[in-house]
């Protein structure tokens, strides 16, 4: 399933993020702004548990999501801002890191670091800005599956329809929320009209001619 947020604040942030004179400060707070409204959305249904606390009339219990059976992963680095965003929200959530580099030249994704936790049962959710041609994700998504979580869900902000069609059909299974779905990926793979790269947008490691 894709699910596309439509709220036209999401679409303002969208543009925010397009937009060059948006430095690298604001470009990361807008990402950790999207992938909160992307959280809202994705966890809409989860069912709650019940957790004992201590209120002002002592112990009581109350709904929560159950965070401890839930992974936060990213592949880096351009994730990071949507990780930290995550975790904020679900203080007991555990995260884990992916390092994966789209080649310049064959445009397939190496992995070159790999530190998820235990995944066994849990719900991961996995959150990077961008899937251009899908390659890193359908890579990533393969690496968490082998951790045999109980369900995967993705967060992105922006994506390329043939990406997309990519991830969802090698897996079927996948619960995939994005903020903008994007008109294309041109001959050089990037996405049309895109937002550059995020992981450079985000790190101030920029060329600007
Ligand atoms: C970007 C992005 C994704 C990947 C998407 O990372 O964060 O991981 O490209 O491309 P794909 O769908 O074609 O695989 P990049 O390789 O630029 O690394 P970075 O995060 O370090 O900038």
């Amino acid at each position: 399933m894709i699910y596309e947020l439509s709220n036209p604040l999401t679409k303002t942030l969208v543009t925010h993020l397009r937009d060059y004179s948006s430095d690298a400060l604001r470009f990361r707070h807008t990402v950790e702004e999207i992938t909160k409204q992307l959280m809202y959305e994705a966890l809409k249904n989860s069912e709650l548990v019940q957790k004992s606390i201590t209120t002002w009339r002592g112990k009581e219990s109350f709904n929560v999501i159950d965070e401890d059976n839930i992974v936060v992963a990213t592949v880096l680095r351009a994730g990071m801002p949507m990780l930290d965003s995550a975790v904020d929200l679900l203080v007991g959530a555990s995260a884990g890191f992916l390092g994966m580099k789209r080649d310049e030249v064959t445009h397939k994704s190496v992995l070159y670091y790999d530190r998820l936790p235990d995944c066994k049962g849990k719900t991961v959710i996995l959150v990077d800005p961008m899937v251009a041609t899908g390659g890193s994700m359908v890579d990533a998504i393969e690496l968490i599956k082998q951790r045999e979580p109980s369900k995967i869900i993705t967060l992105n902000i922006i994506g390329s329809p043939q990406g997309l069609e990519v991830v969802s059909s090698t897996y079927a299974d996948i619960d995939i929320y994005i903020a903008q779905i994007d008109e294309k990926l041109n001959s050089d793979k990037f996405i049309i009209p895109g937002l550059g790269d995020a992981g450079d947008r985000s790190y101030n490691t920029l060329k600007r001619s």
